[in-house]
């Protein structure tokens, strides 16, 4: 009968089977390529229903005419849908549309290619129904997704309980989440039944070739499209999350979705399945009659006993990602907060972790012993291994990285639950490893969210979690695992905890899970509200995932970059380039070299990525790469660059500024590029003010290392290479009142030192001359950090000037406010100079100097002979100089240094009762030296033991120096942001130097 109908109304011929249907009968003609199927409609079916889905398939024809949709055939009489009688006074509307030639996509293999190709497909297929609306679209139909809901009145028909379980579970979520949200998102015709058997796959099996039956199609949530070809589309892959991903990332890309679309996504794959399954169990016994309804059943309840043990929170991640959207509301502004504020956070560890020297723990490592130790929980072995490790590399902590693939993840409960036969192998936190008791402090305020003690081995012990909210609208958390179950006794849920408070200490072994000690730090990049269980091992397909939702917590632990990330040449290899390279006279600091690969604030880093407390180079005077000094360099240099013959405003603001920190007449500057520069230009100053050229200086001093500077300076031509005392240069002898004759009143070393400047001017004299200058480092530094009895400049001062020379202050180390109390170290002896030069901490690094001079100086130095000089003076030079000085005022650094100087003062006089070695304190504000003697009343130099020290502190991560002709002064000069804590840092660590050393002398 159908042939006959098929031929007199379609012209169709050759009937070459019937096809399955729920609905229709479906009829199969020939020939092969351009077949047709006519469909008899079932009788219950609403014409309007039909309809719709003719001029359905027309519309997405005409908008994307390469889709492959059966096209409508049209009868001989021109009608889409002709009636027939059945014989039996019934009525049918019959129609022809194109037979599509494909393979089922149920029979292929679904390679992410084939995904993509499907999803693409939907996405066309929508974008092409956007614009299609039809009466007959608004059906009511159980297979409509938003009437999922109604699964509930066929669980009855379910008599498993496990089944019966999760039908109803992912009903409830349904009815309390995902209904509400449903019924507020886009609607849109769709196809609604893209199920595999609907689907048809190329011959090659890698793109789809078509889409059939449009029986289901109606008006629901867009959303609804994805989930129910999904929800077949992945039945049988291993990771059906990943599967699903293929498909929504291509559909997305020609259908862009909401991430509020995309969250519901998952549970509505579910409630496709748990409709279908539950269809099915309510027709139970009418299913003999029609197998198609019972086609994908088994298959379904496996997926869906799958899909019961995923957190949803996590597949919406998943999801979330496939469309490149955040992938959980909140996580980018959490990681993007931690970054910017990395450093104001307090240290987890009492010290700066970065600090620390750290090993890394090669638990990626399946051969190592430590690795193998903990595979088989074996804890002696683990403990044993770690201590070798630890003496091997010198360490005092071992790290385990965040996202490191680990052999040790053995047991059952590291079974993905997201993927089939996969273990998770993803390291999701950090691992901290030290001593059982070693206590660890939050880095930022928080709210105890839970604390809680896991048992079983392999758990975390007692774990900790913490709310932070550092500013409104940024909400994460941090997970604290492995602790002591003593620190559960202390913390409180719901606890409020300050930035650097204690949280508790690091379990033993017994108390962990059976792991060596050590803190499992984690953070939760999302609002805690939606905090389900944190997995702390993740699979590694998803590690972009979990990047964003367990951020590593690197920046929140104090961790540098270059801890995992090391660049360039090895240090060895460096030094030795250097030999071959580079003149073999410059020095290298430390018995073990450093290699510096970065600077921020006070510290120094490593290539190792530690990090090292500087507290000797006052160039960084507001600490090391100063942000606002770096975009000062930046935006002038991208103005402007280019000398002093052309105006700018800038030299003379600096100039103006520079002379009004100054007191007197000291009002006319000079900008050069190094404080050798600035003393050479006095030398020629001197000269042309006084028409001589002898020079009286402090003995021990230095000037600089050109070459008429070297010959005013006893500490260059008196030590090693040097040629002597040059005839024109007189050495006064040193102020230093630690080794001032025994006889000699206090109160009298200022007059008493001054009188050898006197006999050096009476020597000048009896050669028949007079003195140019003296010049003297308002603190002598490389002499050993020598600070001036009272009067002794004023002394000095009084002699030269009587005789007919000028006065230079040396402010090239000390200057701009690092004595706390004044801006200028000379203005602490009460005197006026006529010159001040200038250099290391005026541009915080960048090449800068300067010299100020009075007006008449400066009159006697314009001879005729023009002053230029390439760099100094250029306008970005000036500009840094500008904003150092604001900086220093805006910040109050001097009140810094003087408060930070006294304490550091106070600590070394402490220590100066428990070592003896210590025969002098000196300091002010952040200049400070600690002399060291082998005798206290010989004051004989204790050099080595000087050296010793040093070299200990490096190995703590505290960088000092030494200086004084017999580099016996233990030398000291931090960034006038040096804090209290810092401070504590660097005392700490001298105190164990000096202890060690005192026990090694
Ligand atoms: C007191 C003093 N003056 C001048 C200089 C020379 O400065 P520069 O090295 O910038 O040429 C130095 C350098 O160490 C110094 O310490």
């Amino acid at each position: 009968m159908a042939a006959e109908i098929a031929e007199r109304h379609f012209g169709l011929k050759g009937l070459k089977g019937r096809l399955a249907s729920e609905r229709d009968q479906n009829f199969h003609f020939g020939p092969q390529g351009q077949g047709a199927v006519l469909k008899i409609v079932n009788a219950a079916e609403p014409e309007d229903a039909i309809r719709f889905q003719v001029a359905m398939i027309r519309h997405v024809k005409e908008a994307d005419p390469d889709l492959a949709v059966p096209l409508v055939r049209l009868s001989k009489s021109g009608e889409a849908l002709p009636v027939i009688e059945d014989g039996k006074g019934g009525h049918h509307l019959i129609r022809a549309v194109d037979y599509l030639e494909g393979a089922p996509f149920a029979e292929a293999a679904k390679t992410p290619e084939l995904l993509a190709s499907f999803g693409s497909f939907l996405g066309r297929l929508d974008r092409a129904l956007q614009s299609f609306g039809h009466v007959g679209a608004h059906r009511d139909l159980d297979w409509d997704l938003r009437k999922a809901g109604r699964s509930r009145a066929r669980l009855a028909a379910i008599h498993e309980p496990e089944a019966r379980e999760i039908c109803d579970y992912f009903i409830t979520r349904f009815e309390t989440e995902i209904e509400p949200r449903l019924a507020k998102l886009r609607a849109s015709v769709i196809h609604n039944d893209a199920n595999d058997w609907n689907v048809l796959v190329s011959a090659d099996g890698q793109a789809i070739a078509g889409l059939i039956d449009f029986g289901d199609a109606l008006h629901t949530a867009l959303i609804c499209e994805m989930a129910v070809a999904a929800a077949y589309a992945v039945l049988d892959a291993e990771d059906p999350l990943g599967a699903l991903s293929f498909m929504l990332a291509a559909y997305h890309r020609e259908m862009p979705l909401q991430p509020d679309e995309v969250d519901l996504l998952f549970d509505l794959v579910a409630m496709r399945l748990v409709t279908s399954v539950t269809i099915s169990a309510e027709r139970a016994p009418r299913i003999a009659d029609n197998p198609y309804l019972n086609i994908s059943e088994r298959p379904a309840w496996d997926m869906l006993r799958r899909l019961r043990r995923i957190d949803p929170f996590i597949a919406k991640a998943i999801l979330r990602q496939a469309c490149g959207f955040e992938v959980a509301p909140g996580a980018a502004k959490a990681a993007e907060w931690l970054t910017r504020n990395r450093k104001s956070l307090s240290p987890i560890w009492g010290r700066p972790l970065s600090n620390h020297c750290i090993l890394q723990v090669p638990f990626g490592d399946a051969s190592h012993p430590l690795v193998k130790a903990a595979a088989a929980m074996d804890v002696a072995a683990c403990e044993t291994a770690w201590q070798t490790l630890c003496k091997a590399e010198n360490a005092e902590l071992g790290i385990g990285p965040w996202g490191e693939k680990r052999a040790v993840y053995a047991g059952e409960m590291f079974q993905s639950k997201l993927i089939d036969k996969v273990r998770r192998t993803r390291h999701l936190g950090l691992d901290i490893f030290a001593d059982a008791g070693t206590p660890v402090f939050t880095p930022l305020a928080g709210r105890v969210a839970s604390v809680e003690i896991e048992k079983e081995p392999l758990g975390y012990g007692c774990v900790v979690l913490i709310e932070h909210e550092p500013e409104p609208g940024v909400t994460f958390s941090s997970l604290w695992g492995h602790l002591s179950h003593e620190t559960a006794k202390h913390l409180k849920n719901g606890q409020m905890l300050s930035a650097g408070e204690k949280i508790g200490t690091l379990g033993s072994s017994q108390d962990n899970g059976g792991w060596l000690p050590h803190l499992h730090l984690q953070l939760v990049a999302y609002s805690t509200d939606d905090i389900g269980p944190i997995p702390g091992v993740g699979e590694e397909s998803y590690l972009d995932v979990w990047a964003k939702l367990y951020p590593p917590a690197y920046d929140f632990a104090g961790l540098t970059p270059e801890t995992f990330h090391r660049d360039g040449r090895p240090g060895d290899e460096i030094v030795a380039l250097r030999r071959k390279t580079l003149l073999p006279n410059l020095s290298i600091s430390f018995r073990k070299p450093l290699k510096m690969v970065r600077g921020e604030g006070v510290w120094l880093i490593a290539d190792d990525g530690r990090a090292y407390l500087d507290c000797f180079n006052n160039v960084a005077h507001l600490g090391h790469t100063h942000p606002e000094i770096v975009e000062v360099i930046a935006r002038e240099s991208s103005r402007l660059n280019t000398n002093t013959r052309y105006l700018h405003d800038n030299m003379v603001d600096y100039a103006e500024k520079l002379g009004a920190t100054l007191p007197g007449d000291l009002k006319v500057a000079s900008f050069v590029c190094t404080g050798s520069e600035a003393n050479d230009l006095m030398l020629r100053m001197a000269r042309a003010k006084t028409g001589e050229k002898d020079m009286v200086v402090v003995d021990w001093a230095y000037h600089g290392h050109v070459a008429e500077l070297i010959d005013i300076s006893p500490y260059k031509y008196k030590r090693a290479g040097g040629a002597g005392r040059p005839s024109h240069v007189w050495e006064a002898q040193l102020p230093d009142t630690y080794r001032a004759p025994a006889d000699w009143p206090i109160e009298e070393h200022g007059k008493r030192f001054a009188e050898s400047v006197a006999r050096q001017v009476e020597a000048i004299r009896k050669a028949g001359r007079k003195p140019a200058a003296f010049i003297a480092e308002s603190i002598p530094s490389c002499a050993g950090q020598i600070f001036f009895p009272p009067h002794y400049l004023e002394e000095a001062y009084r002699i030269i000037r009587e005789a007919g020379g000028i006065c230079v202050a040396d402010e090239v180390q000390v200057g701009f406010g690092r004595v706390g109390t004044h801006m200028w170290a000379f203005e602490t002896q009460g005197i006026v100079p006529d010159v001040v030069t200038m250099g290391k901490p005026i541009g915080n690094g960048h090449p800068l100097a300067a010299l100020v001079t009075t007006p008449d100086i400066a009159k006697a130095f314009n001879n005729g002979m023009e002053y230029f000089n390439t760099f100094g003076g250029n306008p970005v030079s000036c500009a840094i100089g500008l904003k150092v000085l604001e900086i220093i005022e805006r910040d109050r650094l001097r009140d810094n240094a003087k408060a930070i100087g006294d304490y550091l003062m106070a600590r070394f006089r402490d220590m100066q009762k428990r070592y003896e070695v210590i025969g002098d304190v000196r300091g002010m504000g952040l200049f400070l030296g600690l002399d060291l003697v082998t005798d206290r009343t010989t004051k004989a130099y204790a050099t080595d033991f000087a050296n010793r020290v040093v070299n200990l502190a490096r190995e703590e991560g505290v960088l000092i120096g030494t200086d004084g002709p017999y580099d016996n002064v233990v030398k000291m000069r931090p960034a006038m942001i040096f804090t209290r804590r810092e401070a504590d840092l660097l005392c700490d660590v001298l105190d164990q130097a000096f202890a060690r050393a005192s026990a090694e002398a």
